[in-house]
């Protein structure tokens, strides 16, 4: 059954035992600081889980988009990835632990055919320190579930991860361990909770691949929670009822609620009998990177870089749906370093053309029906990859060579090529060198502190001429910028501009000639902006807040900690430009007159100018 499939019966089965389909939320969670990510289906439910009402009542289900940033680096092995989806199902303060295991059990072994043999179950073996008690209940229950269907499940102690790969299994079923395993909460183990925080002691499942040997590298013996790949996790219950006090013991919560999480496309690879994630879910993807590489996925010395561009491609594609894109900062660096390596791999694989941002149409095709608003934004989409490859496509090689001659600094290889710390890190990892990630942010830190006190005095003045006429060329060259960003794409940033009383000159990155009607576009729409008359207004703020607002600077300046920000809106709010400036401009732009471009060149390999006059 491939994911399709599962995710309808699935939310087909819960909703036939009472609950309500709710919709996946965005990747970007929505009024919750503590995380950039939704990485699992209960994040957005957590006022619920709390005692607030849900709408839609107590018993809720869906098929949540999730993107763990923590997994990166494990991606390219068999089962990680940093994209996927989770099957969950809550009861907030409704059914608890009888209704729950009996249900998930039926799913699987009835629903998706799953042979009950292969499954084994993790408990809460109880912590003391903490006066949290030990699951015997679910045991009793999961004991009577597989007497059901014939099998005699025992019950062993295992504790920690540790001790369990010494002891091995014992031919049990059932398995106690700590809460290093088997509690739950968004912050992990009891002792790691803030105060107010709800969690509970969980029962994972898992599946055994029989034909996957232990490999001893993860411990002498394997059992459940062993990393050897033997065994997959492929869904938990979560039974949430405490919540942490300000003293670290912990209270009930009003309600008993259930939680439960399961990876869509781990399901899918019990039920295909596959040990390999990526092909999953993915296999348009590899599709397209075969025929526009000379190898094939089945090359074991490239699977690795066919599984990374895989993941991270369609995990940039969703994330960029949900409005995220390529920076240096937050959400926006995770987006930018999915993209970077997926080029550095396409690299490996021979793919020296920028085509990455293509794979956006079949994984719109694969989500069609469950994600269509991939398909209503794929033009955005794909300029928006497009602009990220081809920018670091631009220095990639250089960077390359530089690392190959022996510079591992991976400072000097983010500030001058681009690369991402983690990418530096990736290649020297391959050749065994070691790199300091403290060294680089400490250089990193040194060079952001030396270039804002240059800038400082730079910045001060703003625009050194203020005649009249020169106002008016500074305010057109904000308009003229934010055009051609939406003309030719978001990625496109200034490299410089010069005014005089006469004329306008603006320099920015962009790697073709402009066409006449591209030309004649970015004039039109800045000449329609200056006939609505929007109105300039500006703010002074912390520079972290300008960026949150979203205002761009010009690219490679540093800026003091408190800026001007500049916004140019209709009277509705809606903003065209907004940018950090030192100023001054005018107040309406109906001062401005006519907008005419004079001339468009390249003054540099991937740098075009403008020269534009106002009359
Ligand atoms: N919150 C739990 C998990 O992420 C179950 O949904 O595993």
């Amino acid at each position: 059954m491939k994911s399709g499939e599962i995710r309808k019966r699935y939310l087909d089965f819960f909703e036939k035992r009472g609950h309500k389909v709710i919709p996946s939320s965005s990747l970007v969670p929505e009024n919750d600081p503590t995380t950039l990510f939704t990485g699992s289906g209960m994040q957005p439910m957590v006022g619920y889980l709390l005692g607030e009402k849900h709408p839609y009542g107590t018993r809720l289900t869906n098929s949540q988009r999730c993107f763990r940033s923590v997994d990166i680096e494990e991606v390219g092995d068999n089962r990680h990835t940093t994209m996927f989806e989770m099957l969950g199902n809550w009861s907030l303060g409704d059914y608890f632990k009888d209704e729950q295991l009996d249900w998930i059990f039926t799913f699987l072994t009835d629903e998706l055919g799953i042979d009950p043999e292969r499954l084994y179950v993790t408990v809460f073996s109880g912590d003391k320190k903490n006066n949290l008690p030990r699951d015997t209940k679910s045991v009793d229950i999961w004991k009577t579930l597989f007497r059901k269907k014939g099998i005699e499940a025992t019950d062993v102690e295992m504790g920690s991860e540790e001790s369990a790969s010494v002891c091995g299994m014992q031919e049990g079923r059932i398995f106690y361990y700590d809460s290093e395993k088997n509690w739950w909460s968004r912050a992990g183990k009891p002792e790691k909770m803030p105060a107010g925080e709800p969690g509970g002691p969980d029962s994972e499942i898992f599946f055994e691949f029989t034909d996957v040997e232990h490999d001893e590298s993860f411990g002498k013996h394997c059992h459940p929670n062993c990393d050897c790949g033997r065994f997959l996790e492929i869904g938990n219950s979560v039974f949430m009822e405490y919540r942490k006090r300000e003293d670290s013991s912990f209270e009930k919560l009003p309600q008993q609620n259930v939680d439960f999480g399961g990876g869509l496309e781990r399901l899918v690879m019990v039920s295909e009998n596959t040990s390999d994630i990526i092909l999953t879910n993915h296999d348009s993807i590899l599709e397209f990177l075969e025929k526009n590489s000379s190898f094939s996925y089945e090359d074991n010395d490239k699977k690795t870089s066919f599984r990374i561009i895989a993941d991270h491609m369609k995990a940039a594609v969703f994330l960029i749906a949900d409005g995220v894109k390529p920076s240096n900062t937050d959400q926006g660096y995770f987006v930018r370093r999915l993209i970077r390596r997926s080029v550095r791999h396409a690299d490996t694989l021979g793919i020296k053309e920028s085509v990455l941002s293509k794979i956006s149409s079949p994984v719109a095709l694969m989500y069609k029906d469950s994600y269509p608003d991939i398909e209503n934004k794929i033009v955005d989409i794909e300029k928006t990859i497009k602009t990220e490859e081809v920018r670091f496509r631009e220095t990639l090689n250089k960077g390359l060579k530089e690392f190959e001659k022996g510079n591992v600094d991976p400072f000097v290889l983010f500030t001058t090529y681009g690369f991402p710390f983690e990418l530096t890190k990736e290649l020297a990892d391959e050749k065994g060198i070691e790199v300091s990630e403290e060294m680089f942010k400490e250089k990193l830190k040194e060079h952001q502190e030396m270039s804002r006190s240059g800038s400082e005095v730079k910045f001060k003045g703003g625009l050194g001429d203020t005649s009249d006429m020169s106002v008016k060329y500074h305010t057109a060259t904000h308009l003229l910028n934010a055009a051609l960003k939406q003309i030719l794409g978001t990625g496109i940033y200034q490299k410089g501009s010069n005014i005089t009383s006469e004329r306008m000159r603006f320099d920015f990155s962009y790697p073709k000639k402009l066409t006449d009607e591209q030309k004649k576009e970015v004039e039109h729409l800045v000449n329609e902006k200056i006939l609505a008359d929007l109105l300039v207004s500006v703010e002074e703020m912390d520079l972290q807040e300008a960026y949150n607002v979203g205002a761009t600077g010009v690219f490679g300046e540093s800026y003091p900690d408190r800026v001007k920000v500049y916004t140019i809106s209709d009277k509705s709010g809606e903003v065209f430009s907004r940018e950090i400036c030192g100023g001054p401009h005018v107040s309406m732009l109906s001062e401005l007159g006519t907008f005419r471009i004079k001339k468009e060149e390249s003054v540099a390999s991937g740098v075009r100018r403008i020269k534009a006059v106002l009359n």
